[in-house]
């Protein structure tokens, strides 16, 4: 049976996700950035496959009354009404699990490109200026033995505490819940969220971003931040004030900020953080491998397949 999915235009999907799609699927296709097609497409629309994380909003769902699954590809739902898909009955699925491994690489990534100057290093190579290897220059700090906090120990969050055993850290952890698991098994400290900002050299943002995370990191929170410190983000750019990490960034009062996530994504060409050295910003990479990918793929169509037939979703959020 042919079921009808609504899926982007725009971008086209990792390469092995409409084959496996159009196995059961006849696939409407539609760019985000214009109005929704016609009522009468709409009105077949089963399933939504949402790729690349665009807004989909309960407006949306009520266009499509015989929709019957949301499957995003990513584990991070932030831009889905989740509120609107409950009341409504529809289930979103996501991709949490297969991800953490890929994500909590990319967290380490940064976190030693911004305490070793690795991105700043290799523009300063590729230059006219290297003339002569200078011991005393662009120095950084020590990433083994300094301690890390974790904001949100959750799976991303503790892969990124055990890649920090191997480099002899000590690991605070800040969370909605303790996590008895994690203290056991890897000697993860909790800590009230000032002190763990307060007390770590190193600062990982791995929290979902909802109501009680967005802004979370804010002017005070940076305030409380030491001055040697690295702020690496690979949650979500709304998880941070901007323009607080602008001014302490300007400031001198951090010794750099390493972003997988901006908001808004991309920041405007001109914005004045992409202007600063001691910010690295890559494009929304955490899980950009090619393993996690297609982990990611399989995970989202088979949410998708399962929304479709009326079962159970491998991961829903709703
Ligand atoms: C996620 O899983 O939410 C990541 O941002 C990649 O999509």
């Amino acid at each position: 049976m042919a079921y009808e999915v609504l899926v982007r235009s725009d971008i086209e999907p990792y390469h092995t996700i409409i084959p496996m799609i159009e196995q059961f699927s006849q696939i409407c296709r539609w760019n985000p950035l214009d109005p929704l097609p016609s009522a009468d497409i709409l009105r077949s629309v089963e399933g939504v496959y949402n790729y690349g994380h665009y807004a989909f909003t309960a407006d949306y769902m009520d266009q499509m009354p015989g929709l019957r699954v949301i499957s995003n590809f990513g584990v991070g739902v932030d831009h889905i009404d989740l509120k609107g898909a409950k009341e409504r009955g529809i289930p979103v699925g996501n991709t949490p699990n297969v991800l953490d491994g890929a994500t909590a690489d990319m967290t380490f990534g940064l976190l030693l490109a911004g305490a070793r100057n690795i991105v700043r290093g290799d523009h300063f190579a590729r230059g006219p200026d290297f003339v002569e290897y200078d011991p005393s220059f662009m120095l950084g700090q020590e990433v083994h033995q300094q301690v890390l906090g974790i904001v949100g120990l959750g799976n991303i969050g503790y892969q990124v505490a055990r890649r920090a055993q191997g480099f002899d850290m000590k690991v605070l952890y800040h969370n909605r819940n303790r996590n008895a698991k994690a203290e056991a098994d890897l000697g993860v400290l909790y800590a009230s969220l000032d002190e763990l900002l307060a007390q770590s050299d190193f600062v990982a943002l791995n929290v979902p971003l909802n109501d009680e995370t967005r802004g979370m990191i804010g002017r005070r929170e940076l305030d409380l931040m030491k001055k040697s410190a690295v702020l690496v983000n690979a949650a979500r750019g709304g998880v941070v004030d901007h323009e607080a990490l602008l001014q302490t960034l300007v400031a001198g009062k951090l010794h750099a900020a390493a972003l997988d996530v901006t908001e808004p994504e991309p920041l405007p060409r001109d914005h004045p953080l992409l202007a600063l050295d001691n910010v690295i910003v890559i494009p929304h990479l955490g899980s950009a491998t090619e393993q996690t990918r297609q982990a990611m793929s399989e995970r989202s169509v088979g949410n998708l397949l399962a929304g479709l037939k009326g079962e159970e979703l491998l991961s829903r959020i709703v």
